[in-house]
């Protein structure tokens, strides 16, 4: 595929490199457009060693081969990595005084923006605004990711790691349905830690990446998606908001917080079930005697009790089929009521306090579709992905087979691939449930 890398001058224009050898590596051709500014930061002869093309920020290099218009109608993907805020503004107000202004205008096919820039940037309304005109327009715009920034500064602003960037563009260009968009979702991640002392804890061995996986793919089909992490150490996924929880209790918290206004629930986060009774306030000391014992206790299990909440609200808000009356015209003004059919549910966007699908994980070291099955009736889900833990399966790899249990329906098997398959295979089944 023919990727334009533009990139304009910030000092993280420095990443854009690894960015452009991650497409290079995997056989795509790039050309890069740098803007001046650009330049100040990364010279062209490291663009054009590093893509294999000429690299020019004007109009006025190589005229005759008009390259203000046929860089951008040649290519397939434009990213523009870093974005600076005078870069969203010119794309978004159409100007054209340098290669990559006109490029963007004359581009007919995706286009991604991955701004960098201070906070303060960000969140200024003539930014927010440009930011909204664009991605109006079809772009793709990834939130940048928080984190430290130029100076000692850290907040929302930073460059996101490139290979997510990446993984942003690749999805762009295999032209994945963005079936989510409008969708609020929450994905908790990660294995929870229990402490014991201020040095020891209970964990477990989840590395998170199914979840920042499920995470990476609803943000390309055009989720809002709430990351609750749990302990893991990976990139941030582009685009989705990161919260970021030690304990079982934090991460409860967190996860219900967020799943108030949202459409789906997946907790791929390994939860413990257990905590010490007693949480030490000094580090416990090796004493010549017999270890004191740890007493557990039990944590509350998040999944049951977001599909007991569900199950509670839907109740409040279904009029039995018995006592139901033909509702008056236009009589009741309340909009919850009033949206309802007599024995029938009311509309999300109007009772709009719990999830409409909630998918749970199930790590099984044996019987797994039984036990599989059971929980999946236990908890109150409406999917539930099992697979096999163990030796080498599923913790800390980037592949995983599992079997999709769904609520009332057929199972679906997922055969060994990436986790962004499986994931993927997860919102084709949480899309088919929403509204
Ligand atoms: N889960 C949860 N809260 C807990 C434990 C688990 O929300 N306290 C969630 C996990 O995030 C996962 C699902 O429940 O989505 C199943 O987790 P698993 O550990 O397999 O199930 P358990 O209920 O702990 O059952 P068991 O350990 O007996 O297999």
């Amino acid at each position: 595929m023919k990727v334009v890398l533009g990139v304009s001058g910030g000092i993280a224009a420095y990443k854009a490199c690894e960015l452009l050898r991650l497409f290079t590596e995997s056989g795509h051709e790039v050309r890069v457009v740098p803007t001046r500014e650009a330049l100040k930061f990364v010279g062209a002869p490291t663009w054009a060693a590093l893509s294999g093309n000429p690299v020019s920020a004007e109009v006025w290099d190589d005229v005759h081969e008009v390259p203000h218009v046929r860089i951008g109608k040649q290519a397939d993907l434009v990213v523009v990595a870093p974005a600076t805020a005078d870069v969203l503004a010119r794309a978004a107000h159409g100007l054209a005084g340098d290669l990559l202004t006109n490029t963007l205008l004359t581009a007919t096919c995706p286009v991604v923006f991955a701004p960098a820039m201070h906070t303060e940037m960000w969140q200024h309304p003539a930014t927010r605004a440009n930011v909204e005109t664009l991605r109006e327009r079809g772009a793709v715009v990834i939130d940048p990711a928080v984190g430290r920034l130029t100076g000692a500064d850290t907040g929302p602003g930073r460059l996101p790691d490139p290979a997510e960037i990446f993984e942003v563009c690749l999805r762009v260009l295999r032209g994945r349905p963005r079936d989510l968009a409008g969708c609020k979702v929450v994905v908790s991640a990660g294995g929870t830690r229990e402490a014991i002392d201020p040095v020891r804890y209970l964990g477990n061995r989840s590395s998170g990446r199914q979840g920042y996986a499920l995470a990476r793919t609803a943000v390309a089909r055009g989720a809002e998606v709430t990351l609750v992490a749990a302990n893991v150490t990976l990139p941030d996924p582009a685009g989705a908001k990161v919260v970021r929880v030690e304990s079982a209790s934090e991460l409860r918290d967190a996860v219900l917080a967020a799943a108030a206004d949202a459409d789906a629930v997946v907790m791929a986060a390994a939860v413990a079930d257990f905590r010490p009774a007693t949480r030490h306030e000094a580090k416990i000391k090796k004493t010549d005697g017999e270890p004191e014992p740890i007493f557990l206790a039990k944590n509350p299990d998040i999944l049951a009790e977001l599909g007991t909440l569900r199950r509670e609200a839907r109740a409040a808000h279904t009029r039995p089929a018995a006592a139901a009356q033909p509702l008056p015209a236009a009589a009741d003004p309340d909009p919850v009521v009033a949206g309802l059919e007599p024995g029938g549910v009311v509309p999300r966007r109007e009772r709009g306090a719990y999830p409409e699908v909630i998918v749970g994980f199930a790590a099984e070291t044996h019987d797994v579709l039984a036990n599989g099955q059971a929980k999946l009736a236990r908890k109150g889900c409406d999917l539930l992905v099992v697979n096999q833990v163990g030796e080498g399966l599923a913790f800390g790899t980037p592949d995983n087979a599992a079997t999709v249990l769904v609520a009332g329906g057929d199972p679906v098997e997922v055969p060994f691939g990436p986790k962004e398959a499986l994931a993927d295979v997860v919102w084709d089944l949480v899309a088919a449930r929403l509204p």
